[in-house]
C-alpha cells in the first residue's frame, strides 16, 4: 500500500515512525513533514489547507491511502477533496470535524446526544458573558469557540483574566469548572463501527507541577494503572458511539479519529472537548503500544470496513514521551537554534528511546528548531518507571539551546504503580 501522510509534527513522525515498520507498506511519503520524517518517508512540499494541491500530490504519487494528521486542513475540507479524487481518506469531512472545530457545535452535539460534558453557555456579548461568568462562579472556564492550537483556553480564578479573554473572542463558550484527573481517549471509527485504542495522559500545562500557561500539550504516557479497568468501556457507552451516532443521523458521517479528552470528576466521567485527529503527545504513547498494523486499520476506517477487523493488540509495554519546546513557548519561540545530540541517541537508546520530531529542519549537515514544539522524546518499558527513565536517559543526550521540557512526565503514575 501507498500512504501519504499530511502534515509536519510529531504525531506525524510518530505515525510515519509505525507506518515504516508495517510490512504492508510499499511506499510512504509525508508533506510537508519534518527533518526527522524525512528518513522514514519520502518528503513532498505542499500547502497542507489546499485540499486541491494536497489531492493533487497523491494523485501523482499514486497514494492508495491518505492521512490528514493536523485539524486546520481537517476543518478546512482536504479529506473532503481527497476523497473525490476517488482516494481513500483518514480524517472526518470538513462537516464532521466541526466537532473539533467549533466548541459550540461540539456542545449542540452533545447535549442532543445525551454525552456527558460540563454545563456551559454560548456568549457572543460581554453581557452574556458577565452573567455566564456569574452563574459558574470561580474557577472560570473560558474558551474561544474556535481552533486555537491549544491555547484557546483560559482556566483561571481571576475574574478579570476571564472577562479580558471572553472579551477579546468573537464567540466563547464560559462552562462549569471540572475537577479530577483527565484522559484522552482516541477511538478509530469509519463513522458506524467505533474501535476503541488505549487511553493516555497528557500534561498540558508548560512547567512542573501543572505550573504555567495551556500548551499543546507537554508529555504524556500510557496506559494508566490508576484508571478503572471498565473505564474505555464506559466512555465507548457513554460518550463515543452515541457522538459517531449522531453526526451520522445528521447526515454527516464523522470518520477518521474521534479523541475524547475526558475529566474523571467526582461525578463521573465528563467530556472536556473533542478533537478530530490524532492528539499530540499522546499518540506517541499510544502507537509505541500498538501491535495491530497501523495502515490496514486506518484504510479499514477510511473504507468502511472497520467492522471486519479483528480485535487491536496491543504490548503490555508502557510508554513515555517528553516534549522538548523551543526557548520561550507557548510563547513567540525562538526559531534556528541548532539541536545536537540526535545521532547519539540513535546510537546508545534505540529501540526502546527514539526521537519524534516536530518543529525542525535541516540546514546542511544540522538539524535546527523551526517551531515551538521541537521534539518529543518516547520510550517503552516494562513498566512506566523504566519508560521514564528511558525517555529521560535518552533526552539528556539532546542539548538544545535555551530549550524547555517538564521533568515530571509520569512521575506520580510511576511512583503509585
Ligand atoms: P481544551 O482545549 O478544551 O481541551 O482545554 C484545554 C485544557 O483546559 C484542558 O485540557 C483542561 O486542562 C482545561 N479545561 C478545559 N475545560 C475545562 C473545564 N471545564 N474544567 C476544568 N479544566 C478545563
Ligand atoms: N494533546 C492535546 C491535543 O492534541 O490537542
Amino acid at each position: 500500500m501507498k500512504v501519504l501522510v499530511i502534515g509536519s509534527g510529531a504525531r506525524e513522525h510518530a505515525l510515519c515512525h509505525s507506518l515504516s515498520s508495517d510490512p504492508d507498506v510499499t511506499a510512504l511519503h509525508c508533506a510537508p513533514g519534518n527533518a526527522g520524517i524525512a528518513e522514514v518517508a519520502e518528503l513532498h512540499p505542499v500547502d497542507a489547507l489546499d485540499g486541491a494541491a494536497v489531492a493533487g500530490l497523491a494523485t501523482r504519487l499514486g497514494a492508495e491511502l491518505v492521512i490528514v494528521g493536523p485539524e486546520a486542513p481537517l476543518v478546512a475540507g482536504v479529506a473532503d477533496a481527497v476523497r473525490e479524487a476517488g482516494i481513500p481518506c483518514f480524517g472526518p469531512s470538513r462537516e464532521a470535524a466541526r466537532l473539533e472545530g467549533s466548541k459550540a457545535f461540539a456542545k449542540d452535539v452533545m447535549a442532543v446526544a445525551d454525552v456527558p460534558t460540563a454545563r456551559s453557555y454560548v456568549c457572543t456579548t460581554p453581557d452574556e458573558v458577565e452573567e455566564a461568568l456569574d452563574a459558574f462562579g470561580a474557577p472560570y472556564v473560558v474558551k474561544d469557540d474556535g481552533l486555537a492550537a491549544g491555547k484557546g483556553v483560559v482556566v483561571t480564578d481571576d475574574i478579570e483574566a476571564a472577562r479580558a479573554h471572553a472579551n477579546a473572542c468573537e464567540r466563547v463558550v464560559i462552562e462549569e469548572f471540572l475537577d479530577g484527573p483527565e484522559v484522552s481517549l482516541f477511538a478509530v471509527t469509519d463513522g458506524e463501527t467505533v474501535v476503541p485504542l488505549q487511553p493516555a495522559q497528557d500534561f498540558k500545562r508548560a512547567l512542573d507541577d501543572d505550573k504555567g500557561p495551556n500548551t499543546g500539550g507537554m508529555g504524556a504516557y500510557s496506559p494508566l494503572p490508576w484508571a478503572d479497568p471498565k473505564l474505555v468501556d464506559e466512555v465507548m457507552e457513554t460518550v463515543l458511539q452515541p457522538t459517531v451516532d449522531e453526526l451520522r443521523r445528521r447526515g454527516t458521517p464523522f470518520s477518521g479519529l474521534l479523541y475524547a479528552g475526558l475529566a474523571i470528576t467526582s461525578r463521573g466521567v465528563r467530556v472536556i472537548e473533542f478533537n478530530a485527529r490524532f492528539g499530540d503527545p499522546e499518540t506517541q504513547v499510544v502507537l509505541a503500544r500498538l501491535r495491530t498494523p497501523l495502515a490496514g486499520l486506518l484504510l479499514a476506517a477510511a473504507t468502511g470496513n472497520l467492522g471486519f477487523l479483528p480485535p487491536l493488540r496491543w504490548s503490555d509495554d508502557a510508554a513515555v514521551t517528553v516534549v522538548v519546546a523551543s526557548h520561550n513557548y507557548p510563547g513567540t519561540p525562538r526559531t534556528g537554534d541548532p539541536v545536537l545530540g540526535l545521532d547519539e541517541v540513535a546510537a546508545q537508546d534505540a529501540p526502546n528511546a527514539y526521537v519524534l520530531h516536530a518543529g525542525t529542519k535541516r540546514e546542511g549537515d544540522a538539524v535546527v528548531s523551526a517551531g515551538g514544539r521541537v521534539l518529543s522524546v518516547t520510550a517503552v518499558g516494562g513498566d512506566l518507571t523504566e519508560a521514564r527513565d528511558r525517555a529521560y536517559a535518552a533526552l539528556s543526550r539532546i542539548r538544545l539551546d535555551g530549550s524547555l521540557h517538564r521533568t515530571d512526565i509520569a512521575a506520580r503514575a510511576a511512583a503509585e504503580a
